[in-house]
Order: C-alpha cells, then sequence, then structure tokens
C-alpha cells in the first residue's frame, strides 16, 4: 500500500513512522513533512502545502495513493476529504461538513446542546455591544473563544473583566483573527482537570484510543499563554475505567450518533477536549476533527495494532469492532521550542545533540528542516522527545535525559510534563 500523511508536524512524523512499520506499507509519502520524516528511511517529503487541496489530489492520483491520512485541521474544514471523494480517492478525515465540531465553535457548542451532551454554558455573539453587556452579567474566570480556527491562539481563560473585554474586542473589533474571530462564544470557566479522548471512527463503528493528557500552556504548573501543546502523555490516570466508559456513554457515542441523526456521516479520528472534576462529572471543552498534536507522539508510540489497515478499513466503512492492542508502558513526550513560542520566534538555527532512535526512545520532529546533514529549526514547536517507561516517573526522566543532551540558540521547554500523574505515583 501506498499511503500520504499531510501535513508538516510532530503528529504527521509520528503517522508516517507508524505508517512505515506497517506490514501492508511499501511508500510513505509527506505532504509538506519536515527534517524528521526526510530523514526516515522509506518515507518522502513532497513539497506541497497542507492547505493545497487541488495539488495534494493531482499528487495521490499521479502517484496511486491507496490511503490518504490528513493530519492537520484546516485542509480538513476546507473539504479536503469531500475533494478526494469526488475524485474517488482514498482518504482517511471527515468531510467539509462534519469537521465544523472544530471549524465552529458555535456549531459544536449548539450541536452539543441538541444532543444533551454536558458542557460549559455558552452564549455567542457576533454584535460588540451584546457582546459587552452579557460580560457585564458574567462571573470571572469567564473563557472568550474565537468562533473559527485561530492556530490554538483563539481561546482566553480571561481572570478579570478587563482581560475578557480585550480579548472579545480583538476578536469583534480589531479582528485580530480575520474572519474566524466574526462571533465570539463566551463561556462559563469549568473546573477540573483535563484530558484528551481520541476515537477512530468509520461514522459507525468506534475504536477508543489510549487515553492521554496534553499541557497546553507555556510554563510550569500550567501557567502562562495557551500554545499547541508543550507535552502530553499516554495513558492519563484520571480517566479510570469507569471514566472511560462514562466517555464513551456521555459523549463520544451520542456525538457519532448525533451527527448521523443529522445526516452527516463522521469519518476519521474524533478528537474531544474534556474537562472531569472533582465529582467525576465530564464535560466537552472542545471537539477537534483530527489525532491531537503533541498527543500522538505518545499515543502511537505505545500502539501495537495496525495503524494503517484500521485508518484504510474505516475510509472505505468497513472498520471492525476490536480491541486494540497497547504498550502497557506509559509514553511521555516533551515539546522543545524557539525561543519567544508562542508569540515571535526565530527559524534556522542548527540542533545539536539528537539522538539515534531506540526501542524506548523516540524524537519525532516538528518545526524543522533538513539542510545537507544538518538538522535547522523551522518553527515555534520544534521536536518532541517521546519516551516509554514503566511508569510516567520512569518515562519523564528518560524524556528529560534526552532532551537535556539537545539544543540549539534560544531553546526552551517545559520541565514538568507529566506532574499530575507523578504526583499520583509517588
Ligand atoms: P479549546 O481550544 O477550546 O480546547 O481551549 C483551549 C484551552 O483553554 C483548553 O484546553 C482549556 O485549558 C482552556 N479552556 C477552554 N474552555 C474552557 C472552559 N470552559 N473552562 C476552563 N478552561 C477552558
Ligand atoms: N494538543 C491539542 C491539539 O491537538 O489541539
Amino acid at each position: 500500500m501506498k499511503v500520504l500523511i499531510v501535513g508538516s508536524g510532530g503528529r504527521e512524523h509520528a503517522l508516517a513512522w507508524k505508517a512505515i512499520h506497517s506490514e501492508s506499507v511499501t511508500e510513505v509519502y509527506v505532504a509538506p513533512g519536515n527534517g524528521g520524516t526526510s530523514n526516515e528511511e522509506g518515507v518522502t517529503n513532497v513539497d506541497i502545502a497542507a492547505e493545497d487541496i487541488d495539488r495534494l489530489a493531482i499528487f495521490a492520483a499521479e502517484h496511486r495513493i491507496d490511503l490518504t491520512i490528513i493530519g492537520p485541521e484546516v485542509p480538513l474544514v476546507r473539504g479536503i476529504t469531500d475533494k478526494f471523494e469526488s475524485l474517488n480517492l482514498n482518504c482517511f478525515g471527515p468531510s467539509r461538513e462534519a469537521a465544523q465540531l472544530e471549524g465552529s465553535k458555535e456549531f459544536m457548542k449548539d450541536f452539543l446542546c441538541r444532543h444533551e451532551i454536558p458542557t460549559a454554558v455558552y452564549q455567542s455573539f457576533s454584535d460588540l455591544g451584546l457582546a459587552m453587556k452579557h460580560l457585564e452579567g458574567s462571573t470571572v474566570p469567564v473563557v472568550i473563544k474565537a468562533d473559527g480556527l485561530a492556530a490554538g491562539k483563539g481561546v482566553t481563560v480571561a481572570q478579570s473583566y478587563s482581560e475578557a473585554e480585550k480579548a472579545i474586542r480583538e476578536c469583534l473589533e480589531e479582528k485580530s483573527f480575520g474572519e474566524a474571530g466574526n462571533k465570539v462564544v463566551i463561556e462559563e470557566f469549568l473546573e477540573g482537570e483535563e484530558a484528551s479522548f481520541i476515537v477512530l471512527t468509520d461514522g459507525k463503528t468506534v475504536l477508543p484510543l489510549a487515553s492521554s493528557q496534553d499541557h497546553k500552556t507555556r510554563d510550569n504548573q500550567d501557567q502562562g499563554p495557551n500554545t499547541g501543546g508543550m507535552g502530553a502523555y499516554s495513558p492519563a490516570p484520571v480517566v479510570t475505567a469507569e471514566i472511560h466508559e462514562r466517555i464513551m456513554d456521555q459523549v463520544i457515542i451520542p456525538t457519532i450518533e448525533g451527527l448521523a441523526k443529522e445526516g452527516i456521516n463522521y469519518c476519521g479520528f474524533l478528537y474531544a477536549g474534556l474537562m472531569i472534576d472533582a465529582e467525576q462529572n465530564i464535560k466537552v471543552l472542545e471537539f477537534n476533527c483530527r489525532f491531537g498534536d503533541p498527543e500522538t507522539q505518545p499515543i502511537l508510540m505505545r500502539l501495537e495494532s495496525d495503524l494503517v489497515e484500521l485508518c484504510y478499513q474505516a475510509s472505505k466503512g468497513e472498520l471492525e469492532q476490536i480491541e486494540l492492542q497497547w504498550n502497557p508502558k506509559v509514553a511521555l513526550g516533551v515539546v522543545m521550542a524557539a525561543g519567544g513560542y508562542p508569540d515571535n520566534y526565530e527559524k534556522g538555527h542548527t540542533i545539536q545533540g539528537l539522538p539515534s532512535e531506540t526501542e524506548n526512545l523516540k524524537v519525532f520532529h516538528a518545526g524543522t528542516q533538513a539542510q545537507n546533514n544538518v538538522i535547522k529549526t523551522d518553527g515555534g514547536r520544534v521536536l518532541c522527545v517521546t519516551a516509554l517507561g514503566k511508569n510516567t516517573t520512569e518515562a519523564q526522566l528518560n524524556a528529560y535525559n534526552c532532551v537535556e543532551e539537545i539544543n540549539w540558540k534560544d531553546c526552551f521547554y517545559r520541565t514538568d510534563i507529566g506532574y499530575r500523574a507523578i504526583e499520583r505515583e509517588s
């Protein structure tokens, strides 16, 4: 089987690495890929941007690609799956309509309400005056969200009215997020512990992947601005067997069935970002229409089942209800980022100290580029150093031992990835 992976991040490096180890796979292409994918044996980078849907379709047709797996949300929300399907090309990812679960927070929240799936109380606004009036009647902290895609920057957890007002003005008045900020969702602040729960589905059969937890903020102890994710680990102990069942019953199954009732078949990865409170109530924070980044890296490090086979079956609507096989170890990934991220940062610095891969250690690349035999930084999140261990404590130790050997100008990382799980272990 020939496989095309669309995207250029750590998630796509992990997908490509997993794909090339699949028995049925002969060749893997990544468009556009990164320095890590270009150095992976059996994997070839293709110089086409992830958003260039027309050229990706031409490439898939010309190279007789058997399966295309879409990594990021932007091409999905813009309808890459619909385009591929219209050309009889096999593609794993939700349709444009289904991808609205991530593409519009208002759509997602209204959908959850229609189907009585638990989520924070909210209201959405396109009018600045009405939004401000609503804010006056809210309590702080309060959460302000741009309706559309904003590359992880559209959410503000405002601790004060002035911060909330600023976030609303940024969307509706200053248009900082362009069209994505034409509407804002103002929502109740939820307390608890977050978990990422990702499933693979063809719209009928649903296979839950291992649970994981992501650290979204830049600084230790979950402080500082939101980022795309500074590290993740799997499994997440907050998702006990009982909570796993309830997430399936209260969130995942009602979502897939609710979409089907509205005439939308959801085929792809579905990512539920959840808040679990002290009383073990589960509420949906967000949906993503794709695999998580950096959650993919630790999750795929543990997955022993054949991912490509499963995606292929699902893309044909023939997914079978099986029990996925997992390495019982814990996997933990630490993101190494460019100084300044998530704001402005420099590119083009030479990365030193990259280790070779072992059974228990893999450095997934994100914002990197290979130039001759040198790897240079080329993005905000640069690497995700992912290690296995018998528990989170050991996985963390193994990951940071490697992180400390890697260096480039102004690189930084959080030093506490996995701290909640480690507190439980000690
Ligand atoms: P989202 O992109 O909607 O997942 O939001 C990004 C992050 O903001 C989440 O991972 C949470 O940490 C935080 N967040 C979003 N909505 C809420 C909420 N209602 N209450 C508390 N934190 C939230
Ligand atoms: N790690 C969060 C996300 O993929 O959106």
